[in-house]
């Protein structure tokens, strides 16, 4: 086991270069299945979700050569049996994206039910309803998902409520479905439409994707590409409202500054000076952080998988905020773990108000799962005092060498090795 160990109370000074898309490159892998040829991906995060969609990918059969650090070929011609391991199926929630591009491919999936971030119950109701649209049919055989269809035909698709997984999997299930698919209540995330445009690039005929109806003709060969996957918008907005919370000037490099927009105007109304530049932004706080309250939302609105660490940097701006965040049932059980650190914050339900305290104070944390494990991190770098993170291999699943990063712009953090006890449990 390792934990992170952080003197806090620096300010974070200099530039950092953001990775690429966690929640884009776990999509790209799994979709080189529906490629005909060998493709290859640049820009691919340094990341444990991305090591296990390429042991899913290996372990079916594919041929994968890892061509340098970000950089990597995908032959997934090789694949014979559409199962994915139960082993690690159940380590995170991108393994449902085999069953879309399993079926697209191959008209069947066993997929073992997907794991990731205890984030509350994460059903797949409207992935199924997505296949089921297009003919196929579903049922659960020792707890997998085994989804078969005899042909995949065009139709229509609404979704219930937006979904950022259904989407992309209906994408993947409908690519080489004969005929027309119009899908309508689509998610918008820039990785929805980097995943068409991967596709789209290998000779798909993908339309609308960023607006909510996205509209797909079936075709019936993918070929080969080299496609960079985009950069990743949370790690950029996490190292922003780092940032900010230490009350540094960091220069954050390889972005696209209109995925940050809802973070950026967010941050503007605490008070936080944010600069944008063509691939970059720059973030730096002179005057008092006050109060702002937010709700998260869907694609363009402000994102879930920034909420704990914004919520973090809420602490220290004066007055009371109030955040709100639905999209899943519990987000904030990080909480418990800032209050250990001074924060005042109350919970009720999908709503979280926090009481400016000025400053944090060091102590013993975990992270209860990625990004707030991430919000732990900067608590600890802003806090005054020693803070100790454990279970850091949440973090370690989106972040590439968060630890290595953060020492580039001057933080005092350290990897530890401890003895192995399993996982740190909540003590709240
Ligand atoms: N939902 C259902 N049924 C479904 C699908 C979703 O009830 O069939 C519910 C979910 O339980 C949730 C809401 O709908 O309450 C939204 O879920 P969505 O499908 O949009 O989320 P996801 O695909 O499970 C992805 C990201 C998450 C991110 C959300 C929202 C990946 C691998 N995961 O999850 O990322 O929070 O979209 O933007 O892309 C993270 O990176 O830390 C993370 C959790």
């Amino acid at each position: 086991m390792e934990k992170f160990i952080i003197r806090g109370g620096k300010p974070l000074e200099g530039e950092v270069s953001i990775s690429g898309a966690k929640n884009a490159a776990v999509a790209l892998v799994a979709a080189t299945i529906l490629c005909d040829e060998p493709c290859i991906l640049e820009n691919v995060p340094e990341i444990s979700d991305i090591t296990k969609c390429v042991k899913i990918l290996k372990e079916m059969g594919a041929d994968i050569k890892i061509i340098n650090r970000n950089t990597i070929r995908f032959d997934t011609r090789n694949i014979r049996e559409p199962v994915v391991p139960y082993e690690l199926a159940i380590t995170m929630r991108a393994s449902s994206y085999f069953l879309g591009t399993l079926l697209g491919r191959f008209h069947e999936a066993y997929v073992p039910m997907p794991g990731g971030c205890d984030l509350g119950d994460r059903p797949i109701d409207q992935h199924l309803k997505a296949f089921r649209s297009l003919g196929a049919t579903d049922e659960i055989i020792n707890g997998a998902n085994h989804v078969t269809a005899k042909r995949l035909i065009g139709s229509q698709i609404y979704f219930d409520f937006i979904t950022v997984g259904a989407t992309i999997n209906a994408i993947c299930a409908a690519v080489k479905a004969e005929g027309l698919t119009i899908i309508e209540n689509c998610a918008k995330e820039p990785h929805i439409v980097d995943l068409a445009n991967f596709l789209n690039s290998m000779g798909a005929d993908i339309r609308g994707a960023g607006t909510d109806v996205i509209k797909i003709r079936g075709v019936d060969h993918l070929h080969g590409v080299t496609y960079a996957t985009i950069p990743d918008q949370i790690e950029a907005g996490t190292y922003m409202v780092a940032a900010a919370a230490t009350r540094g000037n960091v220069l954050i490099k390889n972005v696209i500054p209109k995925h940050l927009e809802s973070i950026t105007a967010k941050l503007r109304k605490v008070g936080v000076t944010v600069e944008e530049f063509d691939e970059s932004v720059r973030v730096s706080v002179d005057g008092p952080m006050v109060k702002t309250s937010l709700k998260t939302q869907p694609h363009p609105g402000f994102p879930t998988d920034m909420q704990p660490q914004f919520s973090t940097l809420l602490t220290l701006a004066e007055g009371t905020s109030i955040v709100t965040d639905d999209i899943f049932d519990n987000r904030f059980r990080y909480v418990g773990e800032l209050r250990k650190m001074g924060a005042d914050i109350s919970v009720d339900g999908k709503v979280a108000v926090i009481q400016g305290v000025g400053g944090l104070k060091g102590a013993p944390v975990i992270a209860t799962d990625l990004r707030a494990g991430a919000a732990m991190v900067i608590a600890g770098l802003a806090a005054q005092g020693t803070t100790e993170i454990d279970n850091i291999f949440y973090i370690e699943r989106g972040y590439e060498n968060i630890d290595e990063k953060l020492r580039g712009l001057g933080a005092d953090i350290r990897r530890v090795y401890t003895e192995d006890k399993g996982a740190a449990k909540l003590s709240s």
